[in-house]
């Protein structure tokens, strides 16, 4: 068996990973990284993000940081921790320009300033935009700048499928190299997870195929804890039937959204904002419409409104939303210059995750995570759009500066007993060698049905409870499957099979955290408890490990500056 050793391991390769991987390399270039995928490196999720990323860089037309802070934590419905609020706001526009020193090709204003669109709960238009090709321009631009350097290693589709760690600290991880058939252990200083969310647990979403919460639930069976991970994003326009990304900037460049009676609904439920409210608030107004017959019949129960661009004529669509036509176009035949675009909310983003602190470590000093994957608690109950991107950026700076702080200031030799090595590799073999009865096709098609009937936009009690029974039903037969190929090269039947064990795990957290969350709040809308309550669930929601399914603790929000207050657009 391959052991290599390195100071710091990144395990994937979207806007954090890359980040990171920059901030590391152009400041220490002796430490040895590995950069690690299960896909290839710019095929990371990232890569689809569209519509802008959220940055104050205009204060002389008005914005500031404290209007930047008050839009997340309004947004977050409270649930955000205020000092994070404030140290992101303060980075995103340092990094904005770094990119743009790094070469980004950012849409501008006539007067050469980098332009900014508006986007949803942000009360001005802070959106930094390149097109509506946002993460793959930003991609693209690190994924370049990390070429200047040559103290990194690639490992492309390689799957992680254990993390090691020992005495409270990571020592490394076991991976299967899917290209060349092997197995590979990584020893190394400090892991940095960039994975992303965990999108895939749903069917109707806006996530690639490769989001699959890998990284939450790897972290989550080695005691690591996750958090608040009942608060899924619903976006409110993902395309239908595939429910790929229609982006917000469609609606931040004057979109309107509209029901069967040609209504813009919106102005029954955020007067003030309409199409540009928060999208916890908006994917309910959709549902709500659909619900009660407002909606147009869609294709397997896939209801829908109209996201009406028609009357932005077709110079603006071309010029500011060329993807969202080329998109429409090659996947359901529709022009969106002449007719509205087919919509429906979909899950779109995970704003739990593995709990870190302010600097990106979890309770186990040398393991960091950020973007996605991570859950600072910037975002609280609700992200507000074009936060993400920025968030992976700023956090892939933060992590890649304070893992490199550990590497060059602990003296830690990382070491993995050869019996746990041999225990996975066991364990993966054995995985391979299942000749059960059950489907992993079959099971991952219930549980991403269970998720989107019972764990949606709106959610209650018994629905709940039928998730969760049904998520720990799928988890016994998932004992019983088979894994057909048999193979040791680019085994797809065994990386699902071990994609869906981590889906499983991170379903059961998302479904038993919303059924103990007695309120509604942001994304969470519960029928049965359709207030937010301050007093009982001002918290954040800790989810531990055990065999038998999550422990739930609560923690206190940091409010260090505003007080909650109701929530209105
Ligand atoms: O709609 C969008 O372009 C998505 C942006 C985001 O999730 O931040």
């Amino acid at each position: 068996m391959e052991v290599l050793n390195y100071d710091i391991i990144i395990v994937g390769t979207g806007l954090a990973g890359l980040r990171a991987a920059v901030e590391i390399c152009r400041k220490n270039s002796r430490v040895k990284v590995a950069l690690i995928s299960k896909v290839q490196i710019m095929r990371a999720h990232s890569v689809c993000a569209e519509g802008g990323t959220a940055a104050v860089l205009h204060p002389e037309d008005g914005d500031s940081f404290e209007l930047h802070a008050w839009d997340t934590i309004k947004g977050a419905d409270f649930l955000a921790d205020q000092d994070v609020v404030m140290h992101f706001v303060k980075i995103c526009p340092e990094e904005m320009y770094l990119l743009d020193h790094w070469g980004i090709p950012w849409s501008r204003k006539e007067d050469g300033r980098i332009n900014q669109r508006p986007f949803g709960g942000h009360t001005y238009p802070r959106a930094t935009f390149a097109e509506d090709k946002t993460g793959f321009f930003e991609m693209q631009t690190l994924y370049d700048r990390l070429q200047m350097y040559e103290n990194w290693d690639r490992f492309e589709e390689v799957f992680v499928t254990k993390l090691f760690i020992e005495d409270g600290k990571f020592h490394g991880l076991f991976a299967y190299d899917m290209l060349n058939g092997k197995f590979l252990v990584l020893k190394g200083k400090t892991v940095i997870l960039a994975t992303g969310g965990g999108g895939r647990i749903y069917a109707f979403t806006t996530f690639s195929h490769a989001v699959t919460g890998d990284g939450l639930a790897l972290a989550y069976r080695e005691g690591v804890p996750l958090k608040n991970m009942e608060f899924m994003q619903f976006h409110p326009t993902g395309l239908v039937p595939s429910g790929i990304l229609m982006t917000e900037a469609c609606r931040g460049e004057g979109g309107q959204l509209r029901n069967n009676k040609g209504e813009r609904f919106m102005d029954r439920y955020a007067p003030e904002k309409m199409e540009l409210a928060p999208r916890d608030i908006i994917a309910r107004a959709e549902m709500t419409e659909i619900l009660e017959g407002r909606g147009f019949k869609g294709p397997d129960g896939l209801d829908y409104v109209h996201l009406d661009l028609t009357h932005l004529g077709r110079e603006k669509i071309l010029e500011r939303l060329p993807l969202i036509r080329e998109v429409t176009m090659s996947y359901i035949g529709l022009d969106p210059i002449e007719k509205p675009i087919p919509v429906r909310p979909a899950q779109h983003y995970t704003m739990g995750g593995i709990d870190v602190d302010i600097d990106g470590r979890s309770k186990v000093p040398n393991l960091f995570a950020a973007g996605e994957v991570a859950c600072n608690t910037l975002h609280g109950a609700n992200r507000l759009g074009t936060n993400s991107t920025a968030e992976c950026i700023v956090w892939g700076r933060i992590t890649g500066e304070k893992a490199l702080e550990f590497v060059e200031n602990e003296k830690f030799e990382p070491e993995i007993p050869e019996g746990k090595i041999k225990d996975e590799e066991k364990r993966i073999v054995e995985f391979m060698q299942k000749d059960g009865k059950e489907s992993i096709y079959q099971l991952r098609k219930e549980l991403r049905q269970t998720m989107d009937r019972y764990v949606g936009v709106f959610r209650d009690e018994e629905g709940l409870k039928t998730a969760v029974n049904k998520i720990r039903e799928i988890k016994q037969r998932f004992k019983n499957i088979k894994v057909h190929d048999k193979g040791m090269y680019y085994n797809t039947d065994l990386t699902t099979a071990l994609e869906l064990e981590n889906m499983i795990d991170v379903a059961e957290v998302v479904a038993v955290g919303a059924l103990e969350r007695k309120e509604s709040r942001g994304a969470h809308a519960r029928r049965d408890y359709t207030k937010r309550d301050d007093k009982n669930y001002l918290k954040h929601t800790v989810a531990e490990y055990t065999p038998e399914g999550p422990r739930i603790s609560y923690r206190d929000v940091k409010i260090t500056i505003w007080k909650p207050v109701e929530r209105k657009y």
